[in-house]
C-alpha cells in the first residue's frame, strides 16, 4: 500500500459519481459502495488509514466506517491473496456439500479458513448465504459466482487462477 492514501484521479471521479447519487446531507448512504471501491483500489482489504480516508471523504466519523466494514464478510480487515475464495456455508449450501468443498480447498491449498497461501495467491473464506441457494454449493470469486461446485470443478478453478485465465471482474 502506498504511503499516502488517496484514490487515483479516475477512481475519485467514480467516487464523486457515487456520492452524487444521494441527496445533500445524505452522503453517508454512499458508504458501502465506497468501501467496495476502496477495497478494490487498496490491495483487496481495508486498512485503518483507508477506512479513515473514506470517513474523511464522506465527512463522517471513522467509527461509523469501522462499524459497517467489520460487520460484513465482503470487506476484508487484513491482507488477502489475489484470489479470495468465498465459500458459502449456510444451510442449503451445507446440505449440498459445502463442507466437502471447503475441505478440498483446504487440502489443495494447504491453508485453513481465513488463511492465505504463502505465495500470496489464495485466501479461503467462509461466508453466509450469497443468494444463490438454488445453485448450491457455491462460492464467490471476485465479482463472479461459481455454482454447483464439485471437487473437480474447484480444482479446475484453482488451476485457471494460477494460469491467470480466470476473470475476477
Ligand atoms: S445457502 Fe449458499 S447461496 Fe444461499
Amino acid at each position: 500500500m502506498s504511503e499516502t492514501i488517496a484514490f487515483r484521479p479516475e477512481t475519485m471521479q467514480q467516487v464523486n459519481k457515487i456520492i452524487a447519487r444521494y441527496p445533500e446531507g445524505k452522503q453517508k448512504s454512499a458508504l458501502i459502495p465506497l468501501l467496495h471501491v476502496a477495497q478494490k483500489e487498496f490491495d483487496g482489504w481495508l486498512a485503518v488509514p483507508v477506512m479513515d480516508y473514506v470517513a474523511e471523504i464522506l465527512n463522517i466519523q471513522p467509527i461509523e466506517v469501522y462499524e459497517v466494514a467489520t460487520f460484513y464478510t465482503m470487506f476484508n480487515m487484513k491482507p488477502v491473496g489475489k484470489f479470495v475464495l468465498e465459500v458459502c456455508q449456510t444451510g442449503p449450501c451445507m446440505l449440498n456439500g459445502s463442507d466437502a468443498i471447503i475441505n478440498h480447498i483446504r487440502e489443495t491449498l494447504n491453508i485453513k479458513v481465513g488463511e492465505t497461501t504463502a505465495d500470496g495467491l489464495f485466501t479461503l473464506k467462509t461466508v453466509e448465504c450469497l443468494g444463490a441457494c438454488g445453485y448450491a454449493p457455491m462460492m464467490q470469486l471476485g465479482d463472479f459466482y461459481h455454482e454447483h461446485l464439485t471437487n473437480e470443478k474447484v480444482t479446475e478453478i484453482i488451476a485457471l487462477c494460477r494460469e491467470g485465465q480466470l476473470a475476477l471482474d
